[in-house]
Formats: structure tokens, C-alpha cells, sequence
């Protein structure tokens, strides 16, 4: 038996990168997945016909996460789909980056509303489904998860992108009070914090090898992330083998975290 076997899985904002490996690596361990995505429905697609080519199955669902009206119907047309729903995974993201003075209003507004909204906004509608409906034991043992990708810069402050770690920050203390709260009810919420991770949202830090020397020295472990790294750790998190997690940040970020200037100062 695959690990997520049978379960309904949705990813939001995986049309490409982190959420389209998440996407496919939850389809390979049996999962039925809802490819969500806000404006590229030609990455959707490729990833939906990436999964069905493996043997898998999954279809693709547009809609914008910052709007309450887009997510309810993504959830009404998962359950037209699929009946229900086991695992959400809170993915979609985005940068708008801007020295602090000189950072609009909207920028600051587009960022906190796809990336801490947009969680909000969809774990409550998955929550509710998992409360309506339980634990059904031949599934998994619990009734749900929920899972929230967050960021290093969720502890790491950022200069240059204050709304980005402010919603990253943000994402921390939602995730674990949710997960407080909806613990008795058995449905488990946890976030996933990447660090660097090769992706079209800092293709600037990696894509020369000048830029990849600078971002390497940032990372003790000497190698920039790949999706696919940030795919085995959200399968086995959504998967019954971490039952008794429950609102904690798993960091994947080879060593991103562990203030890499004081290898040799301090
Ligand atoms: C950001 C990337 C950045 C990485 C490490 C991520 O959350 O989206 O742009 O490279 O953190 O700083």
C-alpha cells in the first residue's frame, strides 16, 4: 500500500516549482491531486498530464487563494471531484520585493494576501470538511492535514522583504494555533520551512554560477535545494508515518537556519 493511498490531495500554487513537486510526489504515493493554480493553466495542465503519464491521478483548479468567493468554489469543485478531501497543502506563494520605504501599499497588501490570507482562507474550508466528515480508519488515522509552506524567513528577518517574512512570520503563529485548536478534533496542521530552493521565485540567487557561489554561503550544507526535496519531506508529514506531529515547522533548508557567519566568527 503507497503511503497516501486513495487520499485527496490539494496543492495550491502548483503549476511549477515547490507546489508542482509536492503535486507529484503525493500523486506517486497513490494521492488523487488537485493541481490549483491562479494564472498559468498551461503549467496546471503539464503537471496533471506529468502525473497521469506516471499512472497517477489528478485534475487542475483555478483559483486566486487571496479571494474568498475562488477558494469556496475550488473547494466545491474538489468535492464534485473527489467527494472530500484529506490533505491540504498550503503552497501558493509569492515575492514583490521593494526596499522598505519604498514599498506600496499594494505590494505589501498582494504579498499578505496570497501568502497568509490565502492560507487562512483554505485551511478554514479544509477544516471544516475534516470536522464534517472524521476519520475514516482504513484511510489514514487522522481526519486530516493541513500543511503550511513557510519559509526560513519565517525566523530569518529579511531586509529588502519585509511583507515576504512578515507573511512567513505570520504563517508560523497561524499554523500553530490552528493546529492547537484543531488537534482534538484529529486533523493535524504543520508547516514546511525551505530554504534556498531552485525555482523560478529566486532564479536570480542560483542562475549564474557567480549567484550560486554567494548563495552557498549561506548554506552549510553546500548544495542549493531542489523541489524535490521539499516533496519527500511534505509526503511523509502528510502521511500517517508522522501521526504524532503536530504543530511544528519542519525546516528543509540544509543548515539555512543555523547562522552559517559563525562557522568561523563569534
Ligand atoms: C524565498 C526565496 C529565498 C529563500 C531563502 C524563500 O522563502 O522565496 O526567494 O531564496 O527563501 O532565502
Amino acid at each position: 500500500m503507497k503511503r497516501l493511498q486513495d487520499r485527496v490531495a490539494l496543492v495550491t500554487g502548483s503549476s511549477s516549482g515547490i507546489g508542482a513537486a509536492v503535486a507529484k510526489s503525493m500523486a506517486a504515493e497513490g494521492a488523487k491531486v488537485i493541481v490549483n493554480y491562479a494564472r498559468s493553466s498551461k503549467g496546471a495542465e503539464a503537471v496533471v498530464e506529468e502525473i497521469k503519464t506516471a499512472g497517477g491521478e489528478a485534475i487542475s483548479i483555478q483559483a486566486d487563494v487571496s479571494q474568498e468567493d475562488q477558494v469556496k468554489s475550488m473547494f466545491l469543485q474538489t468535492f464534485e471531484a473527489y467527494e472530500t478531501i484529506d490533505i491540504l497543502v498550503n503552497n501558493a506563494g509569492l515575492q514583490k520585493d521593494a526596499a522598505f520605504v519604498n514599498m506600496t501599499l499594494d505590494q505589501w497588501n498582494t504579498v499578505i494576501g496570497v501568502n497568509l490570507t490565502g492560507q487562512f482562507l483554505c485551511a478554514r474550508e479544509a477544516a471544516k470538511e475534516f470536522m464534517r466528515r472524521g476519520v475514516i480508519p482504513e484511510k489514514s488515522c487522522s481526519a486530516g492535514s493541513i500543511i503550511c509552506m513557510s519559509s526560513v524567513h519565517e525566523v530569518i528577518p529579511w531586509a529588502g522583504h519585509c511583507n515576504y517574512a512578515a507573511s512567513k512570520g505570520g504563517v508560523m503563529l497561524l499554523m500553530k494555533s490552528m493546529a492547537q485548536e484543531l488537534a482534538p478534533h484529529k486533523i493535524r496542521v504543520n508547516s514546511i520551512a525551505p530554504g534556498a530552493i531552485k525555482t523560478p521565485i529566486n532564479r536570480d540567487a542560483w542562475d549564474t554560477p557567480e549567484a550560486e557561489a554567494e548563495l552557498l554561503k549561506l548554506i552549510p550544507y553546500n548544495r542549493v535545494g531542489i523541489p524535490e526535496d521539499i516533496g519527500k519531506a511534505a509526503v511523509w508529514l502528510a502521511s500517517d508515518e508522522a501521526e504524532y506531529v503536530q504543530g511544528t515547522t519542519i525546516f528543509v533548508d540544509g543548515g539555512m537556519t543555523l547562522y552559517p557567519g559563525f562557522a568561523t566568527g563569534g
